[in-house]
């Protein structure tokens, strides 16, 4: 299938592109960049490098928002390093190809347009999603489907991972969210907090990465500090690779469970970016609900699937 990854790298952006590279039945056709976990020109920059990385410098790369549609970008330095990579961005080989000069909104609506059933997956802040569709509404009737990480809907007790309410994508561009949530698209699952957490891959099973060859090894250097922010939080030794495993949805959706209803964001306040759905149809009858259509929420996940498909790949 072909895909087009919006991303903002980002320790497990580059553990989701590695695995999509790894894969046979993706065919990445393009990459576009996003602020998030560091400025835009950053992960641009470890966009271009993780690509001479894996080899794949041939795979066009975009640059997008630097800001969110509302608000003021904020990065994730305390998880990802100020480079979004650990540190480690300079150890990455260098960029064998420049950025294109075409916005990752407009490419990303030209890619739609030139691959039928192209499927997109958006793994940042969704600014640059949001933004071409308001260039272009049809994009969403017009992609095979959407496929993102982002959300908290309170499963497991996960309400959020940088306020008690807000998961980080949702939260760095509420406004974007909000909107990409209310168009129709033909499939969009949304794969959040809920479902990633549940995916705690124990560092000695990443081990194997050290003899694996140059691309793995980075990988597994970059996952440890990683890995560390997340042990000082919950206390637990494991790799929990977001990003990864929103892209295996694709792959292997009888791996989660999966709920189906509207869905709303909190813009301003307490709960900015808070992520809400109605899977009991308890709105119905509210304009508010009745006029949005009802998409996936992946409120669960089988990590033994999930943790041998990544392990694979990498
Ligand atoms: C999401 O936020 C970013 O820090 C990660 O790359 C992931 O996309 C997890 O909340
Ligand atoms: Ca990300």
């Amino acid at each position: 299938m072909k895909v087009w990854l919006d991303t903002d790298p980002g320790v497990d952006d580059a553990l989701a592109l590695g695995l999509i590279l790894a894969r046979p039945e993706f065919e990445l056709v393009g990459l576009s960049t996003v602020f998030g976990n560091a400025s835009v020109q950053q992960t641009t920059r470890n966009a271009l490098r993780l690509l001479s990385l894996f080899a794949r410098h041939d795979i066009p790369v975009h640059a997008g928002a630097a800001q969110p549609l509302q608000g003021q970008a904020r990065y994730a330095a305390a998880v990802h390093g100020d480079d979004g990579m650990s540190g480690l961005a300079e150890r990455l080989p260098p960029a064998r190809a420049l950025a294109q000069a075409q916005h990752a909104a407009e490419a990303l609506l030209a890619a739609s347009r030139a691959h039928a059933d192209l499927h997109l997956l958006a793994v940042g802040p969704l600014s640059n999603v949001a933004l071409a569709l308001r260039q272009d509404p049809a994009l969403a009737g017009r992609v095979a489907s959407l496929t993102v990480m982002g959300a908290a809907f309170g499963c497991h007790g996960y309400t959020g991972n940088v306020t008690p309410c807000a998961e980080a994508n949702i939260h760095n561009d509420a406004r974007a969210a909000a909107e990409v949530l209310a168009a129709p698209w033909r499939a969009l699952r949304v794969i959040g907090l809920d479902a990633t957490q549940r995916v705690r891959i124990a560092l000695p099973e990443l081990e194997p990465l050290r003899q694996a060859g140059a691309a793995a090894e980075l990988l597994w250097q970059a996952a440890q500090p990683y890995a560390g922010y997340y042990q000082t939080r919950d206390g637990l030794a494991a790799l929990v690779a977001h990003d990864a495993i929103a892209v295996a949805a694709l792959l292997i959706p009888e791996a989660f469970s999966w709920r189906h209803g509207p869905m709303r964001v909190v813009e301003g306040g307490l709960a900015h970016g808070q992520t809400v759905q109605d899977w009991q149809g308890l709105a119905r009858g509210q304009a508010e609900w009745d006029a949005l259509p009802a998409h996936a929420a992946a409120v669960d996940a089988d990590a033994q699937a999930l943790t041998e498909l990544c392990l694979q790949a990498w």
